[in-house]
């Protein structure tokens, strides 16, 4: 999808438009509103006095074969409304067959009074966000999905530089979130740790991130007993990918990314049972959410250094797949012991953080589809957040609201040490109650970068897009626009 900034000194918009109201009353007020016709208003002014509760999306047809893209808000307008309408508007868009239109980007205001620059930015996203549709699995021609390939939006010169180029990193931000959301909705079949390893070289070369991949061999030198214990059951052999940008000064120490690379969890000898294994195809999730946001950091010319880690194994059932019970030797020499293999995420991120410390970083996030307490807790509407710094955890949060990319906060508290300690190792990979699954697991991969300033990101609940986002069914992208929003000026 391009965007294209035109000249408003051509007061009248030709082609087909889009009229987005934050309330009917709005209407007469709109700039494309003037250039219509005497008939064409009325038409319009007649659908908004009889227009339903829950809002209008729909087209309306102009002279000359023109189409108007109408929505109508009802209800409060907000920031939240804002991103959603933008991506209604590429939904009518795609569903009505209009690959071009000229957008008002004021129609998106709203009183939180975002930076327009920062409001094109996070419009951008949702733009792309909404023009995906993974079908590279349908054979069919017809149905094929249609997309929107340009939006015009007029504006006067003198804005019009800083607003472009916000566009124009949301694009970037909307278009890594993409990729992101292509692999996670690859088949567990195809997407195996070799081949997320393969996404991250490619996209190295493509954006300019430099990347490693280390093999069972290395992974074994470096005694990382934990993702080793968890690929065993697999033939798909474990990899760690390693991935650096350094955009900053040589002395600016890097912020490390790690990323959960489960390319898919049959939960092990504890094997998921009913429903419960459906998606776990993008247990990689949180791995290629750290590939394309630093994709994106890098493709934003971000001055700053970045690393990005993503432990990669698939946890399998196999007559020589770890076992309940098997005390595992982490990189940092402290013991694992087993209490569920269906735990295994906490496992394999325990070494990469271990690894993330020879960095020294200035800090270190990490994300993961890591539980289902997690989801149980939040709904699917925001991930869960666990951090050392409040601050930081804020700002974070803040960035999140702004992208349309949202976290909530849960505690990090030493109390729950208590709950996994091990009996026979070091720590236990299950929490003693059935309570706070969520937190546990936190506590858990806090063991491994205790000292470090450090974020932990459950985006478990946001792995899958849920009705009424209007973003295409499977993968939601998580993590991608919060981290690249985020860090480019952190
Ligand atoms: N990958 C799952 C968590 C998950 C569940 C992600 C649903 C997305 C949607 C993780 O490896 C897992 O199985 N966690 C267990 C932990 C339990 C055994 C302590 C869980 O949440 O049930
Ligand atoms: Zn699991
Ligand atoms: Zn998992």
């Amino acid at each position: 999808m391009r965007i294209r900034i035109s000249d408003q000194s051509k007061k009248q918009e030709k082609g087909d438009l889009a009229i987005v109201l934050a309330k009917a009353a709005l209407l007469e007020k709109h700039p494309f509103f003037g250039g219509l016709s005497v008939g064409e208003k009325s038409l319009l002014s007649g659908l908004v006095k009889k227009f339903p509760k829950d809002g209008l999306r729909r087209t309306v047809s102009l002279a000359g074969g023109r189409t108007v893209l109408f929505l109508v808000n009802s209800g409060s307008w907000n920031h939240r409304r804002s991103l959603l309408a933008a991506r209604q508007v590429i939904d009518l868009a795609r569903r009505e067959r209009i690959g071009r239109f000229s957008l008002n980007l004021a129609d998106f205001e709203t009183e939180a009074g975002t930076s327009r620059s920062i409001l094109a930015e996070s419009l951008a996203v949702q733009f792309s966000l909404a023009n995906f549709e993974f079908s590279k699995y349908k054979t069919l021609p017809i149905g094929e999905p249609f997309f929107v390939s340009e939006i015009i939006f007029p504006l006067a010169t003198k804005e019009s530089l800083e607003i472009e180029k916000g566009l124009q990193r949301g694009l970037i931000i909307g278009e890594e979130t993409n990729n992101c959301r292509m692999l996670c909705n690859t088949p567990g079949g195809e997407m195996t740790p070799a081949v997320l390893a393969a996404d991250a070289v490619k996209t190295g070369k493509r954006v300019g991130f430099k990347t490693s991949i280390l093999g069972k061999k290395e992974i074994e030198k470096l005694k990382m007993g934990g993702l080793l214990g968890v690929a065993n059951g697999s033939v798909e052999g474990p990899k760690f990918i390693v991935m650096e940008y350094w955009g900053g000064s040589k002395k600016e120490k890097p912020v490390v990314l790690v990323g959960k690379g489960i390319t898919f969890d049959t939960g092990g000898l504890n094997v998921k049972t009913e429903n419960y294994m459906n998606d776990m195809h993008m247990d990689m999730t949180g791995g290629a959410a750290v590939i394309h946001s630093l994709a994106a950091l890098a493709r934003l010319k971000t001055k700053k250094n970045f690393v990005g880690l993503v432990p990669a194994a698939e946890n399998s059932v196999s007559s020589i797949s770890y076992r309940p019970g098997d005390i595992l030797k982490t990189m940092s020499g402290k013991t694992i012991e087993v209490l569920n293999t269906d735990a295994e995420g906490r496992i394999v991120l325990a070494d990469a953080l271990h690894y993330a410390k020879r960095y020294e970083p200035r800090l270190v996030i990490d994300v993961a589809t890591l539980t289902g307490a997690a989801m149980r807790a939040l709904g699917q509407r925001a991930s869960a957040v666990f951090a050392t710094d409040e601050k930081i955890s804020q700002q974070l949060a803040v960035a999140g609201e702004r992208i349309g990319d949202f976290v909530w906060p849960l505690p990090l508290w030493e109390d729950y040490e208590e709950e996994i300690k091990g009996t026979f190792g070091d720590v236990a990979n299950l929490g003693k109650t059935n309570y706070g699954g969520a937190i546990t697991a936190a506590v858990f991969l806090w063991q491994f970068i205790k000292g470090w300033s450090w974020i932990h990101l459950d985006i478990a609940p946001r792995m899958v897009a849920i009705d009424g986002e209007f973003l295409a069914k499977g993968s939601a992208g998580p993590a991608v626009a919060l981290l690249a929003a985020f860090l480019k000026d952190f």
